[in-house]
């Protein structure tokens, strides 16, 4: 779609991996004449691994998604999962320099601090299952802002301003383990995963009362069209494209 509008010749297709040859994947799409491509789960780590030049926010988020393939066949590489997710945030208005919560501390989670704390976000809560896991990104990213662990009985009786969900857990319509006093009637609440329905957490958000829940198709799409920018120098219009992946999907 963004090259249709754009009317840039290009062909983009699904190459499926294997999980214990990704660089020979790689390799075999560069020599078939590859210029380009993105990354997704499971290999956003190793294709950190096997860049030869990596942006400053991949190597912040120790994970890439794009993939830029030089004539000589070394792999620029950079991660533009943040910066979509901070455009569709934007874009739905949400309350950036409020309070805020990230639920979560995988890879996910790391892609999308920094993007956040250079957009206003001025005090950043991470809380995960996994208590550790969350302290040693708090700790990782200290440095860019104020980024706190919190263990999930200390948010008892705290409210957020903006709830980002960047687990794993819609996929298998479960729930993180935070408890829904963290919603008020003024959250925001937004959850990087995407179905063609309601995540389980967007659904249990809405039972609470937020102020709006929103899916991470817009990210999706965000992340898609600075990828795309990166390939071919031109920033797409993802407005309509969002709209009309919504309206395919109902
Ligand atoms: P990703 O790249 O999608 O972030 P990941 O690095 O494996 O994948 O991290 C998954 C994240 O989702 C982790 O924060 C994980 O919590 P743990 O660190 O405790 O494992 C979280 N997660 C996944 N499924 C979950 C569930 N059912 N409930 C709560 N947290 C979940």
């Amino acid at each position: 779609m963004f090259a249709q509008q754009t009317e840039q010749a290009l062909e983009y297709t699904a190459i499926q991996a294997e999980l214990n040859d990704f660089s020979g994947a790689i390799a075999k799409f560069i020599a078939q004449g590859g210029k380009g491509c993105n990354v997704t789960v499971p290999f956003k780590e190793q294709a950190f691994k096997i860049a030869d030049q990596v942006s400053e926010r991949a190597q912040l988020a120790q994970a890439v998604n794009t993939f830029v393939f030089n004539d000589d066949g070394t792999i620029i590489a950079d991660n533009t999962d943040g910066a979509g997710l901070v455009e569709d945030l934007k874009a739905n208005k949400a309350p950036l320099t409020g309070t805020v919560l990230l639920i979560g501390a995988g890879g996910a989670a790391r892609g999308v601090i920094k993007p956040l704390l250079d957009s206003g976000v001025s005090s950043l809560v991470i809380c995960n299952r996994t208590h550790e896991k969350a302290i040693e990104l708090a700790n990782h990213f200290a440095p860019y802002g104020k980024v706190e662990a919190l263990a999930i009985e200390q948010l008892d009786n705290m409210v957020f301003d903006l709830v980002i969900n960047s687990t794993s857990a819609s996929l298998t319509d479960e729930l993180p383990p935070v408890p829904a006093s963290i919603f008020s009637t003024k959250t925001f609440a937004y959850d990087m995963v995407y179905k063609n329905q309601l995540t389980s957490f967007c659904q249990w958000a809405l039972k609470n009362n937020c102020l709006k829940a929103v899916d991470g198709l817009g990210m999706l799409v965000g992340q898609a069209a600075v990828a795309f920018e990166l390939w071919r120098g031109v920033m797409p219009e993802t407005i309509n494209v969002l709209a009309q992946l919504r309206n395919g999907s109902e």
